[in-house]
């Protein structure tokens, strides 16, 4: 479904990743993993064409999509919830989520209904100002609203950060259930326990480079993973 093929990014005159690769297949879970500053963020802004590669290509359902406007991306079916969430503070839970909306070409998509049945504690919340949510609440609603724009793809970037460990497991459940729609998702963390039990593959990045790949079996076998996250 996605392809990065060598891309190398650079914000002004740093370079920042070197020689990007990944493949996400349909239907999978897919985890980029790696320590704070490693360029998880960088990789998806530059997929989400926020921050276009300088060179290297990336494909998206058999397009070449290198360097296409977010705005583009998202009607093509990619949808991200970006590490600080960014959702409208003054609007109302529901109509952050009715912002978003956008039809699925296949006809069952996501309703409003639909998130609040992932997350019933946003319909309880339907008219609150998203601005006076907890942390944990605003998380779900930036994913709710991603979903609200029926992507084929999710771009999940650090999800768990400054979550409580109980809404951890919540989050796995709903990434698992959301796998089980169909969804395919990549993944970036530093939680590598959280990760490891949700995907199928994964990759780490240290350094701006993907220094490992391999299945979750592998990454648990391997030193790469302690040593990079440092676990
Ligand atoms: N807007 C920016 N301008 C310049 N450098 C940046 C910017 N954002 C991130 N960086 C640098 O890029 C590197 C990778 O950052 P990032 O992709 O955010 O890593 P991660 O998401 O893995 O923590 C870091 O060294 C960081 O300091
Ligand atoms: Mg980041």
């Amino acid at each position: 479904m996605l392809e990065v093929q060598r891309i190398h990014t650079f914000y002004g005159l740093s370079h920042i990743l070197f020689d990007v690769s990944l493949q996400v297949k349909q239907g999978q879970v897919v985890c980029l993993l790696g320590r704070n500053g490693a360029g998880k963020t960088t990789t998806l802004k530059s997929i989400m064409g926020l921050t276009p590669p300088c060179k290297g290509k990336i494909t998206f359902k058999n397009e070449n999509i290198t360097g296409k406007q977010p705005y583009i991306l998202a009607r093509k079916g990619i949808g991200y919830v970006p590490d600080d969430r960014r959702i409208f503070a003054d609007l109302s839970v529901k109509d952050n989520l009715e912002i978003a909306a956008r039809k699925s070409v296949k006809g069952n998509g996501w309703t409003l209904q639909r998130v609040y049945d992932l997350f019933p504690s946003l319909k309880g919340f339907a008219e609150r100002k998203g601005g006076l949510l907890s942390g944990g609440e605003q998380k779900m609603l930036a994913i709710g609203r991603a979903l609200m724009g029926n992507p084929d793809l999710l771009l999940l970037d650090e999800p768990t950060e400054g979550l409580a460990p109980g809404l951890v497991k919540t989050l796995r459940e709903t990434i698992q259930a959301l796998k089980s729609t169909g969804l395919t998702v990549l993944l970036a963390e530093q939680n590598v326990k959280f990760t490891l039990k949700l995907s199928d593959y994964g990759y780490i990045i240290d350094d701006g480079r993907i220094c490992y790949q391999g299945t979750v079996q592998e990454l648990i076998a391997s030193d790469e993973v302690r040593k990079t996250c440092g676990i």
